[in-house]
């Protein structure tokens, strides 16, 4: 954790999620008590379809919502796509931009990830960009070297504390059950908050937002958010527990 920054814990849905599970938010918000309210952010971030009744539901429990995903325009004839200020006026705060399964399953690159992020902030939704190497990359010792490109490629120009969160997710760690151990966490969010400086200047990376995501549990989580910078996390699976979710929430406070 790092001390002078509010943590943020994120719960991505992914394609789950029907009206009926709008109760799942409903739990978490009861269970987010004036303790952790002090101490942590929740967002949730429903399928699009669910973004609006989440956060009409939400709203006096002070959870935010997210997107997904959004399109890289604003506006027009792009038949399936949701945009940043349609996901904004349906009350969202955050989207998810870059997640490993848009990247892999729908081949965006860095250059159409930073493009949404910016549509993102245009749309004054802060973007959580999503970064991480794969198996055969971390085999091959190039971690590193991979999140750092993504980083450069995928995080707008001029962004701040305040209009960036970057969620570090190695894809063989999503929905697997397997965490990098701590010391590597630790060594790829140094990594990536110094790239940052680099990108944004010192000043505005020291505040950014570095979520850990990939397998994240009650059991695991108190460890993975003792580690120097990792200040909350992106989770899958465990987000659509509210128990589960509000213990890592916890973990995180
Ligand atoms: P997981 O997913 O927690 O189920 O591993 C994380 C993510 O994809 O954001």
């Amino acid at each position: 954790m790092t001390r002078s920054i509010r943590p943020l814990v994120a719960g991505n849905w992914k394609m789950n999620g029907l009206k009926a599970d709008l109760a799942i938010a409903a739990e978490v918000a009861k269970g987010y008590d004036i303790g952790l309210k002090s101490a942590v952010d929740i967002a949730i971030c429903p399928p699009a379809s669910l973004v609006y009744p989440a956060s009409a539901a939400l709203i006096g429990a002070r959870i935010a919502t997210g997107g997904q995903d959004c399109s890289t325009q604003a506006s027009g004839a792009f038949t399936g796509e949701v945009s940043a200020a349609m996901l904004a006026d349906a009350g969202a705060a955050f989207v998810i931009v870059g997640h490993s399964e848009r990247r892999t399953l729908h081949g965006e690159t860095n250059a159409t990830v930073k493009a949404k992020a910016q549509a993102a902030q245009q749309a004054l939704l802060v973007p959580i960009v999503c970064v991480g190497e794969t198996k055969g990359e971390r085999e091959a010792g190039k971690a590193i070297a991979v999140v750092k490109k993504q980083l450069r490629g995928s995080v707008p120009d001029g962004a701040t504390a305040a209009t960036l969160v970057v969620a570090y997710e190695p894809v063989w760690a999503i929905g697997t059950g397997l965490t990098p151990t701590a010391a590597d966490v630790a060594e790829m969010h140094e990594a990536i908050r110094a790239e940052l400086g680099r990108m944004l200047g010192k000043a505005a990376a020291a505040g950014v937002r570095l979520l850990y995501g990939g397998s994240v549990k009650p059991s695991n989580a108190a460890e993975l958010m003792t580690v120097a910078h990792v200040d909350g996390a992106l989770v899958g699976g465990a987000s659509l527990k509210a128990e589960d979710f509000l213990a890592i929430a916890r973990a995180c406070a």
